[in-house]
């Protein structure tokens, strides 16, 4: 049965919280009133959904998802934009979602019911959309294996979440730059794994390398490729882009990265901008050798939290490499402040990228 808006229950808390300041907001640390929650089995597929208080779910000790990771989420962002609620490319959300959910064994969602539930999800919690410079209210839709079962199986009961979290920059500093590690012990991902999905377990196995890169004062890791730890792959929560040489490049999709929304959208734009962009391989000595000749010109990393970050340092634990003096570069902060002028309806959307809720 295909499920409309009419399905969805809405069930308003009675302690609606005090709402923070946009200034106390961090990142991913506060909740909304609010949340969508929908069940599937075999049998009936996706059936009761739902919009409820947030508040705990109660789960058997014996869930699959704990044992066994099977579990994807998305990351998405809403804005006021002239004065209404906006989300940004959210079909590719809930499109790129389904391919994590394939990967997983998960069942996929209907995109165009996704959207409305998300949509009605935000209409009722409206006003925990931040509105300060540098503030949205982040989306987290998830979804995991629920059977009580410790047999190693796809699950046959999952359920959806979608939850809100009025939050600020990823990165303290904002648009300022970051000192990133070049992680060349331990990988994210390999070709044929689940690099290219958003997988729960994809992050568990980058914490390692989150926590030794912080223990040396780095914010976050540059991965390199699974096999022969060579090529540039990613960041822990960002994609990368290099100027070298006046030209854009970024690692291109290869299976074990993310294909970022935010990528995605940059490449675009600086392609409308004129730039030449490359998506290719890009070894570490070619960037290495590309600082030493003067020709990296900036490192900037792209993601929904993240949303542009220029990297100020890459540090291997042997070579180091300060970009444009730690300075925020101005071809960072133009691309920024394209991207974000779109998300908050401020200047031309080319793409027709906007979602407004109705
Ligand atoms: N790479 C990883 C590992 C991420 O977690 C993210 C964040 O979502 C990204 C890249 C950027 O993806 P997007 O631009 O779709 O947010
Ligand atoms: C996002 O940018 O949405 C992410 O998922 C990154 C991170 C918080 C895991």
């Amino acid at each position: 049965m295909n499920l409309e808006l009419k399905d969805i229950k809405i069930n308003l808390t009675k302690n609606p919280k005090q709402k923070p300041e946009d200034d106390k907001l961090g990142f991913g640390a506060i909740f909304s009133d609010h949340m969508f929650i929908m069940d599937w089995n075999e049998e009936k597929g996706w059936y009761n959904p739902r919009i409820e208080e947030y508040a705990p779910i109660a789960m058997a000790p014996s869930l699959a998802a704990l044992h066994y990771g099977q579990s994807i989420f998305e990351g998405m962002k809403a804005y006021i934009a002239n004065g209404k609620p906006v989300l940004f490319r959210p079909r590719d959300n809930f499109e790129r979602l389904n391919n994590s959910a394939e990967r997983l064994a998960l069942p996929k969602v209907d995109v165009d019911f996704a959207l409305t539930a998300l949509s009605e999800l935000i209409k009722v919690d409206k006003e925990w959309i931040p509105t300060s410079e540098g503030t949205s209210l982040y989306i987290r839709p998830f979804m995991f294996g629920c059977d009580e079962y410790l047999g190693v199986k796809a699950s046959s009961n999952v359920k959806f979440i979608i939850i809100l979290s009025p939050s600020g920059a990823y990165f303290k500093g904002g648009l300022q730059p970051n000192k990133i590690f070049v992680e060349d012990e331990y990988v994210r991902a390999v070709r044929g794994g689940t690099g290219y999905a958003k997988a729960a377990g994809n992050y568990a196995g980058s914490l390692i390398g989150q926590n030794k890169a912080a223990k040396l004062g780095y914010a976050q890791t540059l991965w390199l490729d699974g096999v022969e730890q060579k090529y540039v792959e990613e960041v822990g929560a960002m994609n990368i882009f290099f100027k070298i040489d006046g030209k854009y490049i970024t690692p291109e999709l290869n299976g074990s990265i993310l294909p970022g929304i935010t990528r995605d959208s940059i490449i675009k734009l600086l392609k409308h901008n004129g730039e030449i962009v490359e998506e290719r391989k890009l070894s570490i000595n070619e960037l290495y050798e590309a600082a030493d000749n003067g020709k990296l010109e900036e490192v900037f990393g792209t993601g929904t939290a993240a949303v542009i970050s220029p990297v100020g340092e890459l540090f291997d634990g042997k070579k180091k490499i300060v970009i444009n003096d730690f300075i925020t570069g101005e071809a960072a902060t133009k691309i920024y402040n394209q991207l974000t002028g779109i998300q908050l309806g401020k200047v031309e959307d080319p793409f027709g990228w906007l979602y407004e809720i109705k």
